[in-house]
């Protein structure tokens, strides 16, 4: 998209929106109520509200390379605190996507310069998994495998977090789940993995017990 579109088509917009509903940006301004939380890729394939048919005001956003949960990072830190304890979002959903950049590279080791820190966390989620990524001799399966690894593991990732286990222990809420977009075909698919089961087996190491 040439920068020169930005203003045009952001009039466009605005004038659509209105002939809708001439109150429409009058009400976006009182607040936000969105009751997910997407934590996605930056990849420009892979949007977060266009994909999910989601409008301004529904969805809080969070993306980065490969969607990576990081406990050292005050970004995703403060989006999820935020999330969860201010906005009280019921649902975050963790979305990998096939043919991510940013997984291929952590299969193939090589100096990425300022990204290698970053990328770290993937070469982990490899190391985590390499019996089963090792044995399937297709390097396509293999690489959409390691998305969907990666995507378990960031969902593990989220239910370290001590303010997610705090609004969970009270509220039941949020509850995590993990996709993956398939830019293949268009499809969101949900993997299905029920945290609640993965906190019971990893929570002797990360059950935080909160008091309030
Ligand atoms: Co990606």
């Amino acid at each position: 998209m040439d920068f020169s579109k930005v203003f045009e088509n952001n009039k466009k917009w605005v004038e659509e929106k209105l002939s809708l509903n001439p109150n429409y940006f009058e009400d976006l301004a009182k607040g936000q109520h969105p009751e997910l939380l997407y934590i996605g890729c930056s990849d420009s394939r892979v949007t977060a509200e266009e994909l999910m048919g989601a409008k301004p005001g529904e969805v809080f956003v969070h993306r980065n390379i490969a969607n990576l949960v990081v406990n050292t990072d005050n970004n995703i830190n403060a989006v999820v605190q935020f999330a969860v304890e201010q906005l009280k979002v019921k649902h975050i959903i963790v979305c990998g996507h096939y043919e991510c950049g940013g997984v291929k590279a952590a299969l193939n080791p090589s100096d990425m310069g300022q990204l290698n820190s970053w990328l770290q966390t993937l070469r982990d989620v490899y190391r985590y998994h390499i019996d089963e990524l090792d044995s399937i001799k297709d390097s396509q399966k293999k690489f959409d495998r390691l998305v969907e690894l990666n995507v378990m593991e960031q969902c593990i990732n989220i239910i370290k977090i001590d303010h997610v286990q705090r609004a969970w222990y009270k509220t039941g809420y949020p509850i995590i789940h993990g996709l993956v977009f398939d830019v293949r075909t268009g499809k969101l698919i949900d993997l299905d993995l029920n945290i609640g089961d993965i906190f019971e087996e990893v929570r002797k190491i990360y059950d935080l017990k909160p008091i309030d």
